[in-house]
């Protein structure tokens, strides 16, 4: 049950594809509305879920978070914004109850921060629509029991007459029923990708692959970072760096390898670029207040902001991707997209006079830091922000109140493209910034990152509360974007990574390499990239399944054991799938860990690829010990693991048919295994789902 309530004139985010009626806003249930906040009074064991992209826990209770598209490369547990603005929240109290507060703007939620008893949600403005969505009504009526006869596997009918979740996981589908579905990438966009800042030539290129097949560890994905452009230019390839760019692209697809190139937001400010011309020809930047093109700087110096939330603009620049289409490239990562920007050309003006006037002075304390603080506010700076406007449903718009939605509306511009140029086969995507509805484009990673352990376990934290929003298609910089990385770090965060959609590896120029070749020995990093691909035909299942009933792909453990009050405080271990729970190490030198089991479950440890130990264990803390070279999964009872056999080097390799199946299940146990041709568009749940039996 959704109910949708108007505060103020809110712009349309197109977010949420079909609205319920609006409601009076006296209705209003769950929350109360002071004229300035909507506030919720919370019980000491109430968790509120959600927000996404953030920091700190699964519960996010007891910090101030803000919808404000942030380029944060350095951040810490103390930011209150990252890459993107995700304002769905599940409060689990009383009476659970999902909201989403659709708006554009800067939105506050003060999750008993101030006062640890209250929720505060204030929108800047005091515009926007709110969702209040309840359980449903039709309740959860039980899975209809199959017949399956013997072991085995095989097509029977789909009677599906309900589904045994939760009250929390309920609302979430409710919510996400409202939003449209998730993003399908292609099959292959689950494979092991690896990237860096950058392989600057099509020699760098070769190399990675050739590294990884010599070594025998799986690939499917090498990313191209902005050096692959000529001069940081959308849509143009250096010829200098890459001579051979499509023969490149061809000889790796031979391998099993895409190449997935970089786009960024920013425009070049450059004569004789076709971008740049027909931007301006057609007037598709964002101005300034005179009607003049707004300058910022970004990668390649001086560049335009093309206008993604015009709609001609937004068709013009998605259709440009072609360019790269047609030289056999089928994926891309959009960035820069919140927008960044390093600097507009007024700020750079104030800052260089400043700098003049510090030159001839004793700085003094005072003077020092306002001088260092003066580097600082020239990088995305809000003032800048305050200074270009937009063309949005035919409105002039300023950005800062839009500022949420240009990463979602430039991976729109892109995945509504894809639908045209490639309207059968699926295309990978996925951005920096995003906004909820962007999720029905492209998925998202995470943002700059830091090789740091506290970073691997928010990388975890993040994955249900992106799911919620409906970023199925996630995943963080595997080892870590800024700072080095060590060995230990990068298998332990690939124990988590193995388990999420998307896994790459990627770092920052002039960070430590880390491909895993860098770290001398490879057979460690060989035997959980092949598990990974052992996975595949559960991970992928999981996934479909998730995104085509709306449903949670990582869930909280208080998502199934709703009753149980440890279960619902666990923040370091996650559900993927219905079949499997996993608790990663995420200590430096740590041996084991201890894990929280809220029911019997049967631990399963892999050395390598292969598995090395099943024992059942009683409900409970264990601690369990998990060296370098080795992966643990619980399977829980009643449950199948599907396995494909080991040795696959690409996911094309993989085969769906030899499964392995690991249980904790008696005789007449099933699996609903979902599986398709791993790039149409077009699929149907019901058509592909086989039932796995024991
Ligand atoms: C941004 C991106 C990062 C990329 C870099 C250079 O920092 O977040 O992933 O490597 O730009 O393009």
């Amino acid at each position: 049950m959704i109910r949708r309530y108007v505060f103020g004139n809110p712009l349309e985010t197109e977010a949420v594809l079909e609205k319920p009626k609006a409601e009076r806003t006296e209705t209003l249930s769950h929350l109360s509305w002071d004229g300035e906040a909507l506030s919720l009074h919370m019980d000491g064991e109430d968790i509120v879920y959600g927000l996404g992209e953030n920091v700190r826990g699964i519960n996010k209770r007891g910090w101030i978070y803000v919808s404000d598209c942030a380029d944060n490369a350095h951040h810490h547990e103390d930011a209150h914004a990252l890459y993107g603005a995700h304002n769905f929240l599940l409060v689990d109290g009383k009476e659970p109850f999902g909201l989403f507060v659709d708006t554009p703007a800067k939105v506050t939620f003060d999750v008993g921060y101030t006062k640890y008893d209250e929720l505060r949600i204030s929108v800047e403005d005091n515009a926007f629509e709110l969702y209040v969505i309840d359980v449903p009504e039709r309740g959860c009526a039980e899975r209809e029991c199959m017949e399956c006869d013997g072991a085995g596997t095989g097509y029977i009918e789909r009677e599906s007459a309900g589904q045994d979740i939760s009250a929390l996981e309920q609302i979430v589908r409710e919510f996400r029923g409202m939003i449209g579905r998730s993003y399908l990438p292609p099959k292959w966009a689950f494979g092991v990708g690896q990237s860096r800042w950058s392989y600057p030539t099509a020699q760098d290129v070769r190399e990675v692959a050739r590294q990884y097949r010599e070594h025998h560890l799986p690939l499917d994905m090498i990313y191209l970072d902005i050096d692959y452009m000529e001069r940081y230019k959308d849509f143009t390839v250096d010829r200098e760096a890459f001579p051979d760019f499509e023969d490149l692209v061809a000889e790796l697809k031979e391998q099993g390898v895409r190449l997935i190139p970089i786009i960024d937001a920013g425009v070049k400010v450059e004569d004789g670029y076709d971008v740049y011309e027909e931007g301006i020809e057609h007037g598709y930047f964002c101005k300034d207040a005179d009607g003049k093109e707004f300058v910022v700087g970004v990668w390649p110096g001086r560049c335009h902001l093309p206008d993604m939330l015009d709609d001609g603009a937004r068709r013009w620049f998605g259709l440009k991707y072609k360019t790269l289409l047609d030289l056999g490239i089928e994926g891309f990562w959009n960035d820069m997209n919140e927008p960044a920007l390093f600097y507009s050309e007024k700020r750079l003006g104030q800052f260089f006079d400043k700098v003049m006037e510090y030159r001839s002075k004793n700085l003094d304390v005072k003077e020092f830091f306002e001088f260092q603080d003066l580097t600082y506010s020239v990088q995305n700076n809000p003032e800048d922000y305050r200074s270009f406007y937009h063309n949005y449903h035919g409105q002039r718009v300023r950005h800062d109140k839009v500022h949420n939605l240009y990463g979602y509306y430039m991976t729109r511009s892109a995945g509504e493209a894809f639908e045209e140029l490639s309207p059968e086969k699926r295309l990978l995507l996925f951005s920096r910034a995003s906004y909820i509805g962007m999720h029905r484009y492209g998925g998202v990673w995470t943002g700059d990152n830091k090789a740091w352990w506290s970073h691997l376990l928010m990388n975890l934290k993040m994955m249900p509360s992106l799911n919620m929003c409906g970023f199925l298609y996630a995943g963080a910089d595997i080892g870590g974007f800024c700072a080095d990385c060590t060995r230990d770090l990068l298998l332990r965060w690939l124990a988590l990574g193995i388990f999420l959609p998307l896994l790459r590896n990627h770092s920052a120029l002039g960070t430590r390499r880390q491909e895993p070749y860098a770290f001398g020995d490879t057979e460690d990093f060989r035997g959980i990239l092949a598990l990974r691909y052992r996975l595949l035909p559960y991970l992928y299942s999981e996934f479909m399944k998730a995104a085509l009933t709306d449903g949670m792909y990582a869930r909280p453990l208080g998502f199934v054991w709703t009753a149980d009050p440890i279960a619902r405080r666990v923040e370091d271990e996650l559900l993927i799938g219905e079949s499997i729970l996993i608790a990663p190490v995420y200590e430096q030198n740590a041996a084991g860990r201890i894990v929280y089991l809220p029911e019997e479950m049967k631990l399963v440890r892999f050395r390598g690829a292969q598995i090395a130990e099943e024992t059942v264990l009683s409900a409970g803390h264990h601690y369990v010990e998990i060296p370098l070279d080795e992966v643990v999964l619980f399977v829980r009872k009643g449950h199948i693991l599907p396995l494909a056999q080991g040795g696959s080097e690409c996911v094309a390799d993989v085969d769906w048919d030899e499964l392995e199946l690991v249980h904790f299940a008696g005789r007449g146990a099933r699996y609903e295994l979902y599986d398709d041709d791993g790039e149409s568009r077009a699929v149907e749940l019901e058509d592909r789902i086989q039932w796995v039996c024991l």
